[in-house]
């Protein structure tokens, strides 16, 4: 993975990482596996960096044609909420998708993953991380203010929460102040994982029960923090629903998820794609689901 000290990326930097590492990993994956037989090869074309995914493209491109398969490319935000279908044996569940990038409630409707709500400004995970910034914590900052929200105690922090939506951003730049003004940043730590958590837990529940559905299934990296998921197991244990989320070393991005994503759309008839391209803006809710979402 293409990381930097400050948690910025820099898209020519993390092309020339791509390209740097790709066949090395790819090969190391294949001799581990095992596997003798590879009937296709799956990429993720959606959504993300530009550079990245034309890098993804042409190394699915150039294995296919030294192996003479077929290419599929796959969302890979589809990819993250299959992959629950997977690890977590769920059928029909809402889909709180948390991560540095992305903070979605997305839920299977009318053969289209619609998104309920999502953050209107920054995403969960750089919410934590621009506060982590302030405090000096090195990124990713998740694990760490977790830690030290543990000696933490209350202090009343703005709560943003418009009908499905969230917005952290404001209750980030407040946090930042109070830690200007003398403030301890266990107490900081402690009120903001309660107040974005709380946040998120309120919206996850609205969607369980807006669309009757019975199970919750967490995935993205900040699947990560305890604290998280023993609000989300209260509250749905509080409405009889079932909680999941897919183990921890598969919530954020890995390429088993893109596999599955191909498989299943390969199960379905999905035989490569005439033009290997990419679609970096595809959102969740723009991919036909005409495909089962387990094998
Ligand atoms: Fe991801």
């Amino acid at each position: 993975m293409y990381t930097r000290e400050d948690g910025g990326m820099v898209p020519a930097e993390l092309a020339r990482h791509h390209q740097g590492v790709y066949k090395d990993i790819i090969r190391k994956a294949i001799l581990d596996s095992k596997t003798r037989k590879i009937d296709f090869i799956a990429y993720s074309r959606a959504p993300g960096i530009p550079q990245a995914l034309y890098r993804t493209r042409d190394a699915a491109e150039e294995f296919a044609k030294e192996l003479n398969l077929p290419v599929i490319g796959v969302n890979h935000a589809i990819a993250h909420l299959t992959s629950g279908h997977l690890f977590c044996k769920v059928k029909d569940p809402v889909y709180l998708y948390t991560s540095g990038a992305n903070t979605q409630i997305i839920a299977l409707e009318g053969g289209r993953f619609r998104i309920f709500g999502e953050a209107l400004s920054i995403a969960i995970g750089n919410a934590l991380d621009k506060f982590g910034r302030e405090l000096g914590l090195g990124f990713p900052a998740g694990a760490k203010i977790e830690e030290i929200a543990k000696d933490g105690k209350y202090i009343e922090l703005p709560y943003v929460v418009k009908g499905m939506d969230v917005e952290f951003s404001g209750i980030i730049t407040k946090a930042i102040e109070l830690y200007r003004k003398g403030y301890s940043k266990e107490d900081l730590c402690f009120s903001l994982q309660e107040t974005l958590f709380a946040m998120l837990t309120e919206v996850s529940e609205r969607a369980l029960a807006h669309t009757s559905k019975e199970e919750l299934l967490l995935i993205g990296g900040v699947a990560a923090n305890r604290r998280f998921r023993e609000m989300l197991d209260r509250m749905c244990r509080d409405r009889g629903c079932r909680f999941f989320t897919v183990p921890l070393e598969y919530a954020g991005d890995q390429a088993v998820m893109i596999s599955y994503q191909g498989l299943l759309e390969w199960y379905c008839g999905r035989r490569g794609d005439k033009e290997v391209e990419i679609r970096p803006y595809e959102r969740s809710d723009q991919v036909e689901v005409n495909f089962k979402l387990s094998i």
